[in-house]
């Protein structure tokens, strides 16, 4: 749906014009940001009147006393003013925090603060919105991939405003606040404040659909709700308030609760949800709306069929029961995860052909198997040197799957970066960040070491990516390289709500993962083996050694081993790694079952059936 329902751009000025923008159904935008501004009107001073209708009449009910506001007294007259500036504005502290989410989409703050000792005050500038920045250079948009739409954006290239205001802080028996206009006297804004009510929301007005978006309501029904009390709406600089803002709004919540089936107000028939939009290009379907509080039953075929990523993977059903003895069960009681070690290797152990070097081992079919893995395991567990290596997604791209027909990031594992010395190097462009800006993933966590200090670059592109910096102890252990001590990494992933972790690599986390010391850790191991060799140079995965008792080499062997051929050249190996220092423990490195076979073949050789065999051989010769 285009913004430019919203506002006209033969506008006539009128502040008192309370009709707000018809709801719609379908809206599409999801920037609350700024909207498609651009045209002066003839005394130069931008406003939005004559662009809406009226808003919706509402079958929803309040009982007195159950407004969804939180309005401070006179609101709407103190935005005007907060707006204007003609005179000096005194506020408590208090007042000031209640009052200033509701008029802080028309003022930034410029960096610069000046603290005054004398005056026991902070003062702060701020200015409009609109205010063109001198060094601004002209918007292009940037080219969008074929057939996705490109969101309409910042088009008010004449729109420029001069006000500008001071806010004093000043510290006292009881702390103040004195707002002042900046600049002369007879400096307006160019525009009037329904307009950049247009441009962009104010906190306040997005708090309230947030507080009512995180109790499970619908946003359509949230939007409609809040309307309910158009005066409260109206006060609080909500005329442009969209359905996607509610929506937007709770995009984080959402995200974090994907199973939670929203609700709708008592008296609002709403549409059927369909979770949040993926942000694919859509097949166009046409849907018969609803007026705002009928209900429309939309029928099979009119459903829009999302349209899957082109990368999305499939692993087909009758594939999967080999894999199951091995993924993590359900388990309320364990108070550690379920750890499965997984990884494709050559011929000689080795999963890169340098150290550094992305190198592909298995085929595709062995690709969907990691994925339908990835899609049974809560997190995702890499070595640093990967993550440097080969920028990897750490996502899971089997149908089904957050942002592959999925349900917000629903089944999409945590990536977890293991980096004691935060030498990632964080950025929007990494892909594991640009799938979390998809909605195709979840925030990565880095395990740092306790005394390492990121970047504040670093941490605020993770946080805006829903990533999170995690500080771990680093811990000395005799003998041994100072690092951190898995089960304590483990033990803070479990607490955290992470029942398993699929660990992909490199070769220094899966080899220190299969020393005999950790094998009460590990779940599983699933071992993809490519018929290549890669040589001395590449990156191994090898335990240290063991020995016995009596110091001898001994073996360490999984138990409980399947083998599965996948796809034209790959074998898939499966196997538990618990206990296996009992199955060790016989000195010989042979399976129970193993030795128990051998030792009724050589019955069965020397017992009275023997002979029958060599007979027919003879006959065969
Ligand atoms: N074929 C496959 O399936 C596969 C899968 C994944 C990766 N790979 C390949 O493997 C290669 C990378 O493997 P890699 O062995 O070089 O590195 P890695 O295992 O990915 O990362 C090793 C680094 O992780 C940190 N680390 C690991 N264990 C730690 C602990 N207990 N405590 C603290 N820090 C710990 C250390 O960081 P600091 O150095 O900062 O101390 C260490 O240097 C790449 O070439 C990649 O392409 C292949």
């Amino acid at each position: 749906m285009d913004d430019e329902h919203n506002l006209t751009q033969d506008a006539t000025i009128s502040n008192d014009n309370a009709a707000a923008s018809q709801p719609d159904e379908n809206d599409d935008d999801d920037s609350h940001m700024e909207t498609n501004l651009d045209s002066p009107t003839a005394d130069n001073r931008f406003t939005t009147a004559g662009a809406s209708t009226q808003p919706p009449s509402t079958p929803i009910t309040i009982p007195p006393g159950q407004s969804i506001f939180i309005n401070p007294p006179s609101l709407g007259l103190t935005r005007q003013r907060l707006f204007e500036i003609e005179d000096t504005i005194e506020f408590s502290a208090q007042d000031f925090e209640r009052y200033w989410p509701f008029i802080d989409n028309v003022w930034i703050r410029n960096r610069a603060a000046s603290t005054s000792k004398e005056t026991n005050s902070v003062t702060e500038w701020y200015q409009c919105r609109l205010r063109k920045a001198n060094d601004r250079t002209p918007y292009v948009p940037r080219p969008t991939p074929e057939g996705k739409v490109g969101r309409k954006k910042r088009v008010r290239e004449n729109v420029s405003c001069e006000m500008t205001l001071r806010v004093v802080r000043i510290e006292g028996a009881t702390t103040s606040y004195r707002i002042v206009r900046g600049g002369a006297k007879d400096v307006k804004h160019s525009h009037d404040l329904d307009y950049v009510d247009g441009v962009k929301r104010n906190s306040g007005i997005m708090d309230t659909a947030r507080r009512e978006g995180i109790k499970g309501y619908q946003p359509s029904s949230t939007f409609h709700r809040m309307w309910a009390e158009p005066e409260k709406m109206l006060e609080s600089g909500g005329k442009f308030l969209k359905i996607s803002d509610c929506r937007n709004v709770t995009m984080t919540w959402r995200n974090e609760n994907p199973t939670v089936v929203l609700k709708v107000h008592d008296g609002f028939a709403s549409r059927v949800s369909t979770g949040p939009k993926p942000r694919n290009t859509m097949t166009p379907v046409t849907i018969a709306h609803a007026t705002p509080y009928q209900s429309v039953t939309p029928t099979r075929a009119a459903l829009p069929t999302p349209v899957l990523p082109q990368d999305t993977l499939q692993y087909p059903a009758h594939a999967r029961g080999f894999l199951e003895p091995y993924l993590p069960q359900t388990n309320a009681t364990s108070t550690a995860p379920h750890v499965t070690l997984t990884y494709a290797s050559s011929l000689d152990s080795r999963i890169a052909l340098a150290p550094g070097l992305r190198t592909v081992l298995s085929g595709p079919e062995a690709k969907a198997m990691t994925h339908y893995l990835r899609y049974r395991h809560d997190a995702i567990l890499v070595g640093v040197r990967t993550a440097l290596a080969d920028n990897p997604a750490l996502n899971c791209r089997l149908e089904g799957a957050g942002g592959y027909g999925g349900k917000g990031v629903a089944n999409q594992p945590r990536p977890i970066i293991v980096d004691p010395h935060a030498r990632l190097i964080i950025h929007p462009d990494m892909k594991m960040l640009q799938m979390v800006k998809q909605g195709k993933a979840k925030g990565p966590w880095i395990i740092i070491a306790s005394n390492t200090s990121p970047h504040p670059v670093a941490v605020r592109t993770l946080k805006a990516h829903h990533g999170e910096y995690i500080k771990v102890h680093y811990g000395y252990h005799p003998g041994e390289p100072a690092g951190f001590d898995w089960p304590s990494i483990f033990g803070i992933l479990h607490n955290e709500g992470i029942k398993s972790v699929m660990v992909e690599g490199g070769g220094c986390v899966l080899s220190e993962l299969l020393k005999e010391q950790h094998a009460s850790l590990i779940g599983s191991v699933i071992v993809t083996i490519a018929p290549t060799f890669l040589g001395k140079g590449g990156v191994p995965v090898s335990p240290d050694s063991r020995f016995d008792t009596q110091g001898q080499p001994m073996a360490t062997r999984l138990r409980e081993v399947k083998w599965q051929a996948m796809g034209q050249d790959d074998v898939i190996m499966c196997g538990k790694i618990g206990g296996m220092q009992a199955a060790a423990a016989n000195g010989n490195g042979l399976l129970d079952g193993i030795e128990e076979f051998s030792q009724q073949a050589v019955a069965v050789a020397n017992g009275p059936a023997a002979e029958q065999v060599e007979a027919s051989n003879d006959s065969h010769a």
